[in-house]
């Protein structure tokens, strides 16, 4: 299913830009069933996730057109169907969010239970419990997700784990909704924001996003509307990582720089040196790195989804490091690919000690996700010799083009398909 190979060692230098963010992605375009009408989005990541949803919203009746590899026309006023089905929605984790898009624009939703990356349990009861707040039933049987209403009516839904994906799908349910939906304990990340400001862009009444109190207030009508999504800000952290690990320069252009304080604070604990400015950040390391203390958390905290990729990271810090794991209770899994680098790890439930060295060689791997599989590629950087990066499929569900990206700032990177 497609190799990575890396030759390590070498030293990153230059720019790269960041494309626009996965997580915003899988969310604004099932979000655009809301407004039953033309939407022209820009800044889209040319990713296998986007690849399979377009795909399903072909199937659903949306009418599709890519203007160019970041731009996408979707015209979703023909769509009149609320089951989404389609095979490609079983491939990714963002499918439930046509459920919470169908159920608010046609009161009722069936659609395939996500797949994706697969790191422990990924419960949606959240989901559920807010969709069924509002006023829907909600039936999950054999692997797909049920929900209808006769009428979906505000309420206030407190969510037990500020969770992305139920914040997100409750307010697509919530848009046409009666009266006034409060979610409390809302997820405050980036993608959550750019989701609001879509929906609102459409014609949506939501307040409140990014911070833990979010309000929607019910409309009768939405429209089409052209909308720019934010930059990625984990593809963003990956290359910065990428230029700490082979101690070289990299510049990471069109980005936020506000997204990435968190990561921003831990490279420079490492004894990276950072220079930002208002839509980049450079990251470059003269000296060794010294082992840091992180734990994964919900924005603006360290995201888990760098997590991996910074244990390829603080494999080669000096001294000893504990990360911890807050948000997904199994993320660790990948560890035995990384200790065939020789990385030297501990892993204890949500608690992975890392003893950092310098030596670490070239091995084959493989991907078990899409996280785990670009921390797979970052460690072969680093590392002495080849390494062989096995099923890159899950690498490609959220990176573009990521081997021209470090190839282009000095890497020695290929792909054999
Ligand atoms: C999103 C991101 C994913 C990231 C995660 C956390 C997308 C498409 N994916 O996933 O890359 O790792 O946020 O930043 O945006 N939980 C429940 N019940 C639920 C839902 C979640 O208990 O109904 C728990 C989960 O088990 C997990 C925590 O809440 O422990 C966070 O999950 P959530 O924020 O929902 O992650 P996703 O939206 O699936």
């Amino acid at each position: 299913m497609g190799q990575l190979i890396v030759c390590g060692q070498k030293p990153l230098f230059g720019d790269v830009n960041i494309n626009g963010a996965k997580n915003a992605a899988v969310a604004i375009i099932p979000a655009a069933v809301c407004a039953g009408g033309l939407c022209r989005i820009e800044n889209l990541p040319h990713i296998e996730d986007v690849v399979c949803l377009v795909e399903a919203m072909e199937h659903i009746g949306a009418d599709v057109r890519f203007i160019d590899d970041h731009t996408l026309e979707l015209d979703t006023s023909a769509v009149a169907e609320h089951r989404a089905l389609h095979d490609s929605l079983k491939k990714i984790r963002a499918s439930y969010y046509l459920a919470g898009a169908l159920l608010g624009r046609f009161k009722k939703a069936e659609v395939h239970l996500p797949g994706g990356c697969n790191f422990g349990s990924r419960p949606i009861d959240l989901h559920v419990k807010g969709f069924e707040m509002l006023g829907a039933e909600v039936s999950i049987e054999h692997g797909v997700i049920k929900a209808s209403a006769d009428r979906l009516t505000g309420a206030r839904i407190y969510l037990d784990t500020a969770s992305v994906g139920a914040t997100i799908n409750i307010m697509l349910a919530a848009v046409y909704a009666e009266g006034e939906t409060i979610i409390e304990n809302a997820a405050k990340e980036p993608h959550v924001v750019d989701t609001a400001g879509f929906l609102n862009t459409m014609g949506a009444n939501i307040k409140g996003a990014g911070t833990d109190v979010i309000r929607v207030r019910g409309v009768q009508r939405m429209r089409g509307a052209e909308y720019t999504i934010i930059p990625d800000q984990i593809e963003a952290g990956t290359y910065m990582i990428a230029g700490a690990i082979t101690g070289g320069r990299v510049t990471v252009r069109n980005i936020i720089p506000k997204h990435m304080e968190s990561l921003v604070a831990k490279l420079k604990e490492m004894r990276c040196a950072i220079d930002e400015g208002d839509d980049f950040i450079t990251v470059s390391r003269g000296e060794p790195l010294i082992g840091a203390n992180i734990k994964t958390t919900t924005y603006p905290g360290f995201p888990t989804d760098l997590q991996p990729q910074t244990t390829a990271l603080l494999s080669i810090a000096e001294g000893d490091s504990i990360l911890t794991e807050d948000v997904w209770e199994n993320r660790f899994q990948y560890i035995d690919e990384i200790r065939k680098f020789g990385a030297d790890i501990t892993v204890k439930g949500r608690v992975a000690v890392i003893r950092g060295r310098q030596d670490l060689t070239g091995a084959q791997v493989a991907a078990t996700d899409l996280r785990a599989g670009v921390a797979m590629v970052i460690a072969g950087l680093a590392a002495k010799g080849e390494t062989v990066i096995d099923e890159v499929k899950y690498i490609d569900r959220g990176y573009e083009n990521i081997e021209q990206k470090l190839a282009a700032l000095g890497a020695d990177i290929r792909r054999l398909d």
